[in-house]
């Protein structure tokens, strides 16, 4: 009975204790104070986690498909270079500002798991700047955008450029350009036509 009633106790004076915690405004949350010690552990790992036990069931199409790249490109330099930066560009005013920070994933995208990628684009991660685009996006517009940041790590700035140009596509190096592909050029001399 007094094991009991001193668990009890002490379980009691640890709520309380929450209690003070939050309703004091001790706790500063202000982006500009990064997160560390037990904090930052307990939120990493539940974190990581939460990610890993959700990737069973997904399965990756092949990430080499030009038109996906091409298709995801335009996704990624419309919605994702803000936050996580382009080749040649590493920080943005939205970026600097960011807390926790949005990786560079021209750095990191390698080292990512194909399902890892699609699920945190798909629903995106809870209490931080990274948006679920799963609301807005179907699974394969999910799968065009992490074609592309797979290829992120391999691009230059040049080539990041050339796609951001009206007629840029991204293009196989081995397949020459009038093979295959229909060709699209005709259009635009036809659009200066009045
Ligand atoms: C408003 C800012 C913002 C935008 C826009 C944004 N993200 Fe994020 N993203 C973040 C933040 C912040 C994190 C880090 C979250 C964390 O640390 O838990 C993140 C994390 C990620 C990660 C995990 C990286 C890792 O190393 O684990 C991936 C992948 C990712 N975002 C992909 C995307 C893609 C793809 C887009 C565009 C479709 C996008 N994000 C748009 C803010 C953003």
């Amino acid at each position: 009975m007094k094991i009991l009633l001193s668990v009890g106790l002490t379980l009691i004076a640890l709520l309380v204790l929450c209690l003070i915690f939050i309703y004091s405004g001790w706790y500063n949350v202000s982006a500009n104070e990064q997160e560390n010690g037990i904090m930052k552990w307990v939120l990493n790992t539940t974190k990581d986690r939460s990610i890993e036990s959700r990737l069973k069931g997904i399965t990756v199409p092949d990430l080499n498909n030009l038109s996906m790249i091409n298709e995801g490109f335009k996704h990624y330099n419309e919605m994702c270079v803000s936050c996580h930066g382009a080749p040649g560009l590493e920080e943005t005013e939205v970026s600097v500002g960011l807390n926790p920070t949005a990786p560079y994933l021209v750095k990191v995208a390698k080292e990512i798991d194909p399902k890892e990628l699609f699920w945190i684009t798909k629903n995106g991660i809870k209490m931080t700047g990274m948006p679920a685009w799963g609301k807005t996006h179907s699974d394969e517009k999910i799968w065009d955008i992490v074609a592309f940041v797979k290829k992120l790590p391999d691009m230059t700035f040049e080539e990041y450029q050339k796609m951001e140009s009206p007629s840029g596509t991204m293009e196989d190096d081995e397949k020459h350009p009038d093979e295959n592909e229909p060709q699209t050029h005709s259009h635009s001399v036809e659009e200066h036509h009045h």
